[in-house]
């Protein structure tokens, strides 16, 4: 039985039942979208570094995506995010749009498509244009962090290799490029124990990446990463309530990466992030990590505060490391977290948590609904999508793409 039918059957028997249920139901069965770029599919630049397109989807993760929500009575359609995207959504029409895409290059990559959807109003899933930009500039991120006082590592972004160093940072320091993801650009290289390596690394970034260097003093403590779903009220939009707190977020357990023995030893980078968990040199995953209660409640709460801080919405994974004092210092956000099935974090984090693949995947969806108000039952959450109705947004439409 599909999740919509199976959703009309618990209505009916909850009919006489004293309040009404509150699982979100959709008025009919949605078109959705998935929107990513897929590896060896999407033309890279012929510039671009050696890395470029590393974060790219298999053609397996879309699928499997689409599965997913097929398992509750969608249809889906693929649609690469390349330079076709706005004929290939003219012609498909959806109804709402899963997008994991990567984007094509410029300072914002990861905003282009959410930029190109709100332009053309159509619903989507996960965070908006600004946080996907902000998060993808890791610099920008921290300068967010710092303003709201999250802790974070001292740092320093460089655009040439010759600025004055700020006094105050002390060596050993990490560089890395300042808007990239997947560890590009990171391996053992990328710690600098004086100023003649750190100005070398600086110029490789800049010439490599055609982007600022990121300076951090380097944290030598354990590494976490923490995924988070939900937003305020979330309990109200979803298939699954259950999973979520009063504050709307599911607490997922952390997950500890441990990459003292793996491929670059001591730095979670791109080598390591290629490698299958057979694979030899591939950093040890802990989830659920083994700490103590309280350090786990820090780095949740720290999560959701960063997560929030740069208006990041509905899902995320939230990267820390420990001082060489043992307290945790924010690294990262991906709003646009990898969502490979069994392999990328938060799926690995959501399966240790009970949490199917196809469950975070239709959370994802019906939490990115809700803003629309595509889910019949459910009050229009005006604070998150203030100038869109569904009706006005297919009207709209109409009026734009149909010509
Ligand atoms: N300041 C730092 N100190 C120590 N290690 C770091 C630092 N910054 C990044 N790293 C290492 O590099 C990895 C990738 O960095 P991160 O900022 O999370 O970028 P990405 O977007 O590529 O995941 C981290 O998981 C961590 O292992
Ligand atoms: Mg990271």
């Amino acid at each position: 039985m599909d999740e919509i039918s199976l959703i009309d059957k618990e209505k009916a028997e909850q009919e006489s039942d004293k309040p009404p249920s509150i699982i979100p139901q959709p008025a009919k069965p949605w078109l959705v979208a998935v929107i990513a770029n897929v590896k060896g599919e999407t033309a890279l630049p012929m510039d671009g570094p050696a890395d470029a397109g590393a974060e790219f989807d298999r053609k397996e993760t879309i699928q499997a995506i689409q599965s997913a929500i097929e398992s509750a009575g969608h249809k889906t359609v693929f649609l690469p995010a390349d330079f076709n995207l706005p004929f290939s959504l003219r012609d498909a029409k959806p109804d709402i749009c899963f997008n994991i895409s990567e984007g094509l290059g410029g300072d914002g990559r990861e905003a282009q498509v959410p930029a190109l959807l709100e332009m053309l109003r159509i619903p989507y899933t996960a965070s908006r244009v600004q946080a996907n930009a902000v998060s993808l500039d890791k610099t920008m991120t921290k300068r967010v962090w710092r303003d709201l006082k999250l802790p974070i590592a001292a740092f320093q972004e460089f655009s040439s290799w010759d600025e004055p160093l700020e006094p105050g940072l002390n060596f050993p320091m990490f560089v890395k490029p300042a808007r990239e993801g997947t560890g590009m650009g990171m391996d053992g290289a990328a710690i600098v124990h004086d100023e003649f390596e750190l100005r070398q690394r600086v110029a490789w970034v800049i010439t490599n990446y055609r982007e600022p260097a990121l300076v951090e003093e380097y944290l030598p403590g354990r590494e976490f990463t923490v995924g988070l779903l939900g937003r305020e009220g979330a309990g109200r939009y979803t298939l699954h309530p259950e999973l979520y707190g009063e504050d709307g977020f599911h607490r997922f357990p952390l997950l500890e990466v441990d990459s003292s023995k793996s491929v670059t030893p001591g730095v979670y980078g791109h080598h390591a992030k290629t490698l299958t968990f057979e694979e030899a040199g591939v950093p040890q995953f802990i989830c659920p990590a083994r700490t103590d209660h309280q350090l786990a409640m820090k780095l949740q709460n720290l999560a959701i505060r960063a997560h929030k801080a740069i208006g990041a919405l509905d899902v995320s994974r939230v990267d820390f490391r420990l001082d060489a004092q043992g307290r945790p210092r924010l690294l990262e956000i991906n709003t646009l977290p990898g969502l490979t099935p069994g392999f990328s974090d938060l799926c690995v984090i959501g399966k240790a948590d009970g949490l199917e693949y196809r469950d975070l995947i239709l959370e994802i969806l019906y939490l990115g609904a809700s803003r629309f108000g595509m889910l019949n039952q459910v009050e229009r959450q005006a604070q998150v999508w203030d100038f869109f109705s569904y009706d006005q947004v297919f009207k709209e439409r109409e009026k734009v793409i149909v010509r």
